[in-house]
């Protein structure tokens, strides 16, 4: 099984490049098969979660060509199937965004019910709630007896719908539906993440008529046709917050390039909190770690509060912050589970409930962990990188699902860092870096 070996202590010094936003990619994806044109789109990650929605599009019969590493050219033309299988689901949950797309276009889905995981229960109730405000039937409760979500309409109806909580999930599964839908569809108490402003600004370039992505509540006038389009996603804020969070962790200075800066001042003002100094360019932001890591407190919230995709990096740091740090985590229920990993490092984090109470540490030791999800795995290494000895992260496959070529990315900012799927390999490695 391939993992990371990291010789940690090295501050990281130097220029990263962002890659395309992946959450922002998986709608804009589920978009360009809501027309029978052809939709280009840049900017893609070369990543496992995006590679597998990618493929179940193709699965269920659209066209796709993949240009180049980053981009693809999907033509919805010939799609002859509105059935995803768990086969997809199973490997990437965010193919219920075809169940928008494919009611919208074809008023037929049908896509196999998404189960828990790593980081909580994940309900979909708000996108179910939503389709049938649209007059959809929708049997979410498996009465089909094969594990499917179905959601079938002779014709969809703008309507008034109120999500009881800010679901980014639902938000852009709701869009997309509404998009074709006939008549004014409002939707308040929306997500305001800036990967729903972009799936709503891939469909308005397709010819849907969406007002107000980005604020509370959203209008969406029906359309009868969506068109081609070229379009490229926006920079990956998560990821840039991870790399702004590794400068703070290893006492180094990184410029993060490629990102949108307005779309990472949480983060941004958490640092700046933390110690660090923080220099707002036009489309880069530099991070430069502080004499030593203050303790601080947050709480994750929907944007544009601070992340719960953040959350556990931004915890590994204050590991070995001065001091006592709060971090309590209100979306999901089952998002500390790397602690326990961070624990066998050295740090003295004790979670109880949905609060994670830090006792910093003068600085971590290098231990074999595991990731138990993608935003985690991510935090064990940057642990890793500010430990002393070697740490070994294993199942790497989620930080894939997630991170364009990451190890590469950390070491061309100085770290020792290495995928490796053998002792020998990892022998290798020690040796080289003594
Ligand atoms: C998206 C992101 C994920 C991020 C999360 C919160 C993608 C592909 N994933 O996930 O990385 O961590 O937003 O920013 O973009 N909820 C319900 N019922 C629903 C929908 C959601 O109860 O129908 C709850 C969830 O359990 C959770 C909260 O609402 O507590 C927010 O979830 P949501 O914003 O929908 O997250 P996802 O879209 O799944």
């Amino acid at each position: 099984m391939e993992h990371y070996i990291i010789k940690g202590g090295k501050p990281l010094e130097g220029e990263v490049e962002i890659s395309g936003a992946k959450n922002a990619a998986l709608g804009l994806l589920a978009a360009a098969i809501m027309t029978d044109e052809e939709v280009t789109i840049e900017n893609l990650p070369d990543v496992s979660d995006i590679n597998q929605l990618i493929e179940a599009i193709e699965n269920i019969g659209a066209t796709v060509d993949r240009v180049d590493r980053h981009t693809v050219k999907i033509n919805g033309k010939t799609i002859d199937s509105y059935v995803v299988e768990y086969e997809q689901m199973k490997k990437i949950r965010a193919s219920y965004y075809l169940l928008g797309a494919l009611l919208g276009r074809f008023k037929n889905a049908e896509v196999a019910l998404p189960g828990g995981c790593a980081i909580g229960s994940r309900p979909i109730d708000q996108h179910t709630k939503g389709f049938r405000a649209l007059g959809a039937d929708v049997d979410d409760e498996n009465k089909n007896g094969r594990g499917m979500l179905i959601a079938k309409a002779d014709k969809l109806v703008g309507n008034h719908i109120f999500l009881d909580m800010a679901s980014v999930g639902a938000t852009i599964n709701l869009m997309l539906a509404a998009s074709l839908a006939e008549g004014k569809t409002t939707i308040e108490n929306v997500a305001k993440e800036p990967h729903v402003v972009d799936v709503a600004n891939l469909l308005n370039s397709m010819g849907a008529n969406i007002r107000g992505a980005g604020t509370d509540k959203i209008r969406i006038y029906g359309v009868e046709k969506l068109h081609g389009t070229t379009y490229s996603v926006i920079p990956d804020q998560i990821e840039a917050g991870t790399f702004m969070c590794a400068a703070a962790a290893t006492g180094g200075s990184i410029l993060v390039k490629n990102v949108i800066p307005i779309h990472l001042e949480c983060i941004t003002s958490k640092l700046i909190e933390m110690g660090c100094i923080v220099t707002e360019y036009d489309d880069a932001v530099r991070v430069k770690a502080g004499d030593n890591i203050r303790s601080t407190q947050l709480k994750t919230l929907p944007y544009p509060g601070f992340p719960t995709d953040m959350q556990p990096q931004m915890t590994a740091v204050l590991s070995v912050a001065t001091g006592y740090s709060i971090v309590v985590e209100s979306i999901f229920e089952n998002r500390f589970k790397y602690v326990g990993e961070l624990n066998r490092m050295g740090a003295k984090i004790q979670v109880e409930g949905s609060t994670a109470f830090i006792n910093g540490v003068n600085g971590l030791k290098g231990a074999r962990v595991s990731a138990p999800d993608l935003r985690a795995g991510a935090a064990l290494v940057i642990a890793g990188l500010m430990a002393e000895g070697f740490t070994t992260v294993d199942d790497i496959v989620y930080i894939q699902r997630g991170y364009e070529n990451f190890e590469d990315k950390l070491r061309g900012l100085g770290a020792d860092i290495e995928k490796v799927s053998d002792d020998r390999e990892e022998q290798k490695f020690k040796l080289r870096v003594g």
